[in-house]
């Protein structure tokens, strides 16, 4: 029952690809792993003797950390490979380093990488379960995933939220997965940054585009900062830090244009006193640290439903 002919897969591409009710069965998944990280002992048995391969070949923290702390909580093997320090570096390609991991016959393989559809690719080459984590600026499942499991928790439930997410849209991932998973959750969804990152043409998403945060923060529930993703885009996109701050920063002084209860959100790493300024990223209407903790949680979710062999 364990070779790989028998096992159920299911590859985690993109959020675009899932349906309502495949989101929010990850999402309770999660509920319940999260009551494990309460225990003494936080390791449950679902993955043992399963292999899991983390495959990193773009710079990471907060991802690689709970991917891999997530499958040892399941219990099940890991390797963790980097692209420095890795025979990448001597030029080895992805199919052939993918090929060569997956003659380990590993349940799942996690895989960052600066390329658009790379995630896509491997899934055609490995038996294995593929999960993305993060190809270049497409997508980034988990962390959406982690990003709507954390306002649930704290809000109750998403339909009818506002949602605002400010900066680099463009050239984020992070919020091209937020804006499938909020709007399929039935969330409202505002994009707000300079044109040039935030174009018009996101509207035919179903979202609401403006490049005024001061007429919006007032109605948020949930604001989501981005990173300037200075390593993927060119000079001219970017209005000069100076500039980005007074227009799009949120300053002390913007704080105070929030809703008491509304959520400040941001998926790290943070930049402090350009798109957040400290004291907000620290202060009492931050999550920041719990969508972290929260990504353990629903990275043993899907490491458990795509690389397990129970049906989920
Ligand atoms: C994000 C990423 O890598 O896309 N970080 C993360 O996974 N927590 C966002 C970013 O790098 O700005």
């Amino acid at each position: 029952m364990t070779g790989p002919s028998h096992r159920l897969h299911r590859h985690l591409i993109s959020i675009e690809d899932l349906d309502r009710d495949a989101i929010e069965r990850i999402l309770d998944r999660a509920e319940s792993f999260d009551e494990v990280q309460g225990r003494e002992i936080k390791k449950v048995p679902a993955l043992r003797g399963r292999t899991v391969v983390n495959l990193f070949y773009e710079a990471s923290t907060r991802t690689s950390s709970s991917f891999e702390l997530a499958a040892k909580r399941l219990s099940a093997d890991v390797v963790s490979i980097r692209s420095t320090g890795s025979s990448v570096e001597k030029g080895e390609s992805l199919k052939d380093t993918v090929q060569t991991l997956s003659a380990y016959d590993p349940a799942a393989i996690v895989i960052r990488s600066p390329h658009v559809g790379a995630a896509q690719l491997v899934a055609g080459w490995t038996p294995a379960a593929v999960i993305n984590a993060g190809d270049g600026k497409h997508e980034h499942p988990t962390q959406a995933l982690l990003d709507l499991y954390t306002i649930r928790s704290k809000k109750g439930a998403i339909a009818g939220l506002h949602v605002v997410i400010i900066g680099d849209v463009l050239f984020s991932r992070v919020a091209r997965s937020n804006i499938f998973g909020l709007l399929k959750l039935g969330a409202r969804v505002t994009l707000v940054g300079p044109s040039t990152l935030v174009p018009r043409v996101f509207e035919k998403l179903g979202v609401t585009v403006s490049h005024k945060l001061d007429e919006v923060l007032p109605t948020a529930d949930v604001v989501n900062l981005l990173r300037i993703q200075h390593e993927r885009q060119r000079k001219e996109y970017f209005p000069g830090i100076g500039e980005y701050i007074r227009l799009f920063g949120l300053t002390k002084e913007r704080g105070k244009k929030l809703k008491p209860d509304c959520l400040i959100m941001h998926p790290g790493p943070i930049n402090r006193g350009v798109e957040i300024d400290s004291d907000l990223a620290d202060g009492a209407q931050s999550v920041i640290l719990d969508q972290v903790t929260n990504g353990l949680a629903i990275r043993m979710a899907v490491l458990y439903l795509c690389g397990g062999i129970a049906t989920p």
